[in-house]
Order: structure tokens, then sequence, then C-alpha cells
């Protein structure tokens, strides 16, 4: 397993920021989620430091569906982000979170009204309209709570990232954005420019996850501005506003071949810079959203190893103490991770096991095939890279309770989320 900053081996034993996977067992429970706060502050602050421009502002929005919970929210908010938003939940918790409310940017292809209007009554500032019949519900509620919403429009690039289906969104047949080749965009963005209660301030465009090719980011901006500036000539309606999404890549196994973040995001201002040039737009700022390259590598799960299981066909299991209810990404994409047994690191990795979990689906898998060395009941593995869409996309399948989230920093932890008790499983039952 590679070893991210802050990941140690002491006396054999994995330790994050310090502290040893032992006593992180034995202070809280398995599993466990684990983060490594400097890790995430180190990473706030590349994307702070290497995506700044002399020409424009810059935004950094954390794309909270990746990981939300109140302190990530206190964290990125002290560092002086701003949070991408999709639900009336994220909103409730960010304001919990005493988070400054006009830094919220609100997305998503089906708000409700009863998210817009919370969103509207608390102090949201900008939303993001993705279809054609948003604009006027949201213009009645900035009318109804007296304020000015500012509003950009997701648009759909067609641009083809090379991702996983199931997390690209900029096909021509994607469900997110609008089509910048469908002519009745013109006349959607006039009457969104048209509404009394809103600012109209450009455009939206996320084209997916987990990218690697820096050319598909570049193809997106140039793809941009160059619509951007038709609008401005077709309509005269200025555009002071790009918000460019997030989607960088990063590492979860060998197959990852992530760029150096912080290079990236200087030679993403650049061309940004050289599109303005040639476009002239006059950019108030423009903006962008990571949500997996922020968080994704900052957190692990430990679990305890129950178990190993040879079957008749010759494939040797290890079973551990959680699986698809905390983590349902190979379930649904078959999503690649690493892991280590955390006690003993070292030790010669001569078997090839699949790392199953407990619930009960035959798919119920974390990794399928990795070597390790021998494993025994009661050892702890810890599964690195789950830092995001982990936590956020975890169920209660098999009414098994939620897992513990754990801060680690400079060999100090404290819980940032209690684990589900049995009571919490039955709350809502009536
Ligand atoms: C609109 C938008 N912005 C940002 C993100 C964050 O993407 P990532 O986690 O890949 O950085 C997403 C993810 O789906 C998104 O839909």
């Amino acid at each position: 397993m590679k070893l991210f900053n802050g990941m140690t081996v002491k006396n054999n034993e994995l330790h994050v920021s310090d502290v040893s996977v032992t006593e992180l067992k034995k202070n809280y429970r398995s599993p466990l989620y684990v983060y490594d706060e400097n890790f995430i502050e180190n990473t706030c602050e590349i994307f702070l430091k290497n995506f700044s421009s002399s020409k424009f502002n810059t935004k950094i929005l954390y794309a909270s569906k990746a990981f939300s919970c109140l302190e990530i929210y206190r964290i990125v908010s002290k560092l002086g982000l701003g949070l991408d938003v999709v639900s009336i939940g994220e909103i409730f918790t960010a304001k919990n979170a005493s988070f400054d409310m006009s830094k919220l940017y609100f997305h998503g292809n089906n708000k409700t009204y009863r998210e817009l209007e919370f969103a509207v009554e608390n102090g949201v500032e900008n939303i993001i309209i993705d279809n054609d019949y948003e604009h006027e519900i949201i213009n009645d509620l900035a009318k109804k709570y007296n304020k000015k919403i500012d509003v950009l429009l997701r648009i759909n690039t067609g641009i083809d990232a090379h991702t996983h289906e199931y997390i690209k969104t900029a096909k021509d047949d994607s469900k997110f954005g609008y089509s910048i080749y469908d002519d009745k965009i013109y006349s959607l963005i006039r009457d969104i420019a048209n509404q009394s209660n809103l600012n109209f301030k450009g455009f939206h465009s996320h084209i997916g996850s987990q990218i690697f090719e820096k050319n598909s980011f570049f193809d997106a901006v140039k793809t941009v501005f160059e619509f951007s500036k038709s609008v401005e000539d077709k309509l005269n309606i200025f555009i002071s506003v790009l918000n460019l999404g997030g989607g960088f890549g990063v590492y979860y196994s060998k197959e990852d071949n992530p760029f150096s973040l912080a290079e990236f995001l200087q030679e993403y201002i650049l061309v940004i810079e050289e599109q303005q040039e040639i476009f002239g737009l006059k950019l108030e700022s423009v903006i962008i959203e990571p949500g997996r390259s922020l968080i994704c590598n900052a957190g692990s799960t430990l679990y305890t190893v129950g178990g190993t299981k040879k079957t008749y066909s010759g494939k040797e299991y290890i079973f551990v103490d959680g699986g698809m209810g905390d983590n349902p990404r190979y379930a649904l994409y078959k999503a690649k991770y690493e892991c280590c047994l955390a006690n003993k690191v070292n030790d010669k990795c001569g078997n090839l096991y699949t790392v199953a979990g407990k619930y009960c689906e035959s798919g119920d898998i974390l990794i399928n095939e990795i070597k390790l060395p021998k494993a025994e009941k009661d050892d702890l593995l810890l599964v690195s890279s789950t830092g995001a869409y982990n936590y956020s996309m975890a169920s209660n399948y098999n009414r098994i309770t939620k897992l513990p989230v754990v801060f680690v920093k400079n060999g100090k932890h404290r819980l940032v989320v209690k684990g589900e008790s049995l009571e919490d499983l039955i709350k809502n039952d009536i």
C-alpha cells in the first residue's frame, strides 16, 4: 500500500499523523474512518496557493458531497474556502457549522421547492441553474424574501472525459446541465437574465470525476470561453463568473497516475488567462470545486479481520467487520483500493487475498485480489484513500450501524462524528 504523507511505520505498525492503529481501535471502535487533518489542511493550501491569478479573483469551493460533516465544514471555512452544496441537508449542515452562507453555491439537477426556499431564506446567494424551469421559481423566492440571487447556468460542453461511465457528466445524454449545442440555450439565458431578482453571472461546467488527462480540463476551458463569448456577442450579456467544477483524479491504486496538483493548477490558470486574453471576457472570478482531490487521500478506513476462508475453487478471502455499507464503491464502479495489514506492515506479502465485507451480498467486496502477509483473526486492516464518497455514500444496509469518524493530528485524535448506536437504527421507526 502506498504510504501517504503523514503515514509512518513504527515497530511494524502503521501510524497516521503519529497515532497508531492500535490506539485508534482501543479508543474508538472498529470499523472506523480516520482522517489526517494535516493532510486536509495541506491540500487546501495547495489549492489556495496555486489556483490564483493577478487577472481575476479565484475561489476554491470544497465539493462537500465527497465528505460532509460539521467539522470538515469548520476546517475549510477557517481556511477560507467556499462550499459546493447539493441538498438541503448539506445547506443545513453548513448553517450549523456557522459557515458564511454567502460562500455557498447550490447545485443540483432537481432541487425541490423546499430546498430552494430553505436556501434563499438562509442566506445562500449563489445558485447554479440546471434546467429551464428553475429560474422562475428562484426569482419568485428571491422576490418573496426581498433578495437578489446570483445565478450561473450549468452548461454541458460535450467534452468526453476518460473516466468511468457513471462519473462522466458532460456527455450529450447526461442528465446534468444544458447543452451548448442546443440553440434553445440562448433564449433560456435571455429569460434568466431578464428576471428582476436574479443577477445572471455566467456559467458552470463540470465534466466528470477522477479524470487524469489535463487536456480534458483545458479543452473544457476553451469551450466554455468560446461559448461565453458567443453569448456576449449574440445577447449582449456580460459573463463575469466562470465555475469550472472539479474532477481532478487521485491515487487509489497503482493503476492511477494522477498529475501533481500544484503543477496542474498553475498550468490550468495559465490556460484560463490565455483564453481570457483571446476572448476578452471581463471576468470577476473563476471558481473551481474540488471534492475527491481535496479529501480522498486524507482518509482511510480501519477494519478488524474476522478470519479467512479458502473456497473450493482456491480463492482466498479475508473477512473484515465492515464492507459495502461503509464503502459501496467497489460494488458501484469496481473501484480499486489498496490496503495493508496495519499491525504487520513490513511482513512479507506472500498471500493473494480478496478482502470481503460482512454484508449479505456476493458483491460485498472491498478489494479483489491483493497480496498481503498471512492474515489472522484480529489483525487490523487499513484501506487507504477512502476519504471521499465513502462516509457520504454509506448506508445502513443489513441494519448495520454507520461508522464513527476520527480526525488525527500530530499524535492527537478526536471524534468528529459519533458512530451510530443500535437505538439510532430504530429511532425513526414507528
Ligand atoms: C458540480 C460538481 N462539482 C464538483 C464535483 C466534485 O468532483 P470531484 O469530487 O471529482 O472533484 C462534482 C462531483 O460530482 C460535481 O458534480
